[in-house]
């Protein structure tokens, strides 16, 4: 069988793991063919594809980005998708001579997956995100990494706020999910941690962060850019909106230091640590995370199992049906959130 492999939406430490692990199991032990596609849906529509065997994978599974590249071009003329786009699809797999895709992507890729499947075009997915928020899978590749990188930064941080009697607030990615923000302010012992799944008022935040100098310590705020303070109704959106017309978020640090400083009277400073999180090199955690799924992937489309999403369930990868992942989103739970919330300040 031949299948083209893609990658969508952001990239995510550990995708060039994942692409490893499917040509490995796929091309090497189970003697089927792989091409990919190059940007994502832009590859497949313009006919730019490479031949995906042993020697194209050779030692990726260090490497930051994605070495097929990726991109948020959709293969459909609308969100919904039209009767002629599924026979433009099915007309350059014929054309590609492949019979089904291996698609790396989050929650906006699996969409696509689930349509695709639902009308019989056979799609295998593998989970990637930063920001952990994909339904069905325990930990998504790329998760591991950015906890990592943002760990270090709030370890930075504190030496510096703590030189200088500050308030340092780390603005960390997580557009609708904390996790990110959750992990690394747990790891890095931040004094207060604000997600998009709980808003906080300022008054709350000041108040915690007054008790932290009352010990004699400088705070350390980790914040996710979806966070909202109470009675706001949109993140904040400081850099505009991309150029398929999705906010892009980010500033929330910028719009909270001030306010924190005009409370406490302590001297605060922001800092937007952005894509720093997505690039570099995977952890060994996210490297042989996506190696499994891209073995499990492999494996399924071996034997026919179509419209699955290989994902980590404990210590098993297992597949799940695109039914039961698309249309969700793994926030994080009240009461993990709590549970840090409790020693806050
Ligand atoms: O989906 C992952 C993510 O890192 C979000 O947290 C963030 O809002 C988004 O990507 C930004 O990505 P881009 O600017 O590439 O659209």
């Amino acid at each position: 069988m031949r299948i083209g492999v893609l990658c969508s939406g952001g990239d995510s430490p550990g995708m060039n793991a994942a692409i490893r692990g499917v040509v490995l199991r796929g091309v090497e032990v189970l003697g089927h063919e792989m091409i990919g596609f190059m940007d994502g849906w832009r590859g497949f529509l313009e006919g730019d594809w490479i031949n995906l065997d042993r020697s194209a994978v050779r030692g990726i599974a260090p490497h930051g980005g994605v070495m097929l590249g990726t991109s948020r071009v959709s293969p459909f003329s609308s969100r919904a998708g039209e009767p002629g786009d599924y026979e433009m699809i099915r007309g350059r797999m014929a054309e590609y001579g492949i019979e089904g895709f291996v698609l790396i992507g989050g929650d906006g890729t699996h969409r696509v997956s689930k349509m695709l499947h639902d009308q019989g075009i056979h799609v295998v997915g593998l989970p990637k995100t930063i920001d952990n928020d994909i339904v069905g899978t325990d930990y998504s590749f790329g998760f591991d990494t950015a906890v990592s990188t943002a760990t270090e930064a709030i370890d930075r941080l504190r030496t510096t706020g703590e030189s200088h009697r500050r308030c340092m607030v780390l603005e960390v990615m997580g557009r609708n999910a904390g996790w990110i923000a959750l992990h690394a302010g747990m790891a890095g012992g931040a004094q207060v941690t604000l997600i998009p799944e709980h808003p906080e008022s300022l008054e709350q935040i000041a108040e915690w962060v007054l008790s932290v100098q009352e010990r004699g310590r400088s705070s350390l705020v980790v914040v996710a850019e979806g966070f909202r303070l109470d009675g706001m109704t949109e993140a904040v959106t400081s850099p505009g909106v991309d150029r398929f017309g999705r906010p892009r978020l980010g500033g929330i640090a910028e719009v909270l230091a001030p306010l924190i400083e005009e409370r406490t009277n302590i001297e605060t400073r922001a800092t937007v640590l952005g894509y720093v999180q997505r690039g570099g090199s995977p952890t060994a955690f996210d490297r042989v995370l996506a190696t499994r799924t891209g073995f499990a992937g492999a494996d399924a489309i071996d034997a026919g199992q179509w419209g699955m999403l290989a994902a980590l369930r404990g210590d098993e990868i297992v597949l799940v049906p695109f039914s039961e992942v698309v249309g969700h989103f793994k926030a994080v739970p009240a009461r993990r959130y709590l549970e840090v919330r409790k020693n806050f300040g």
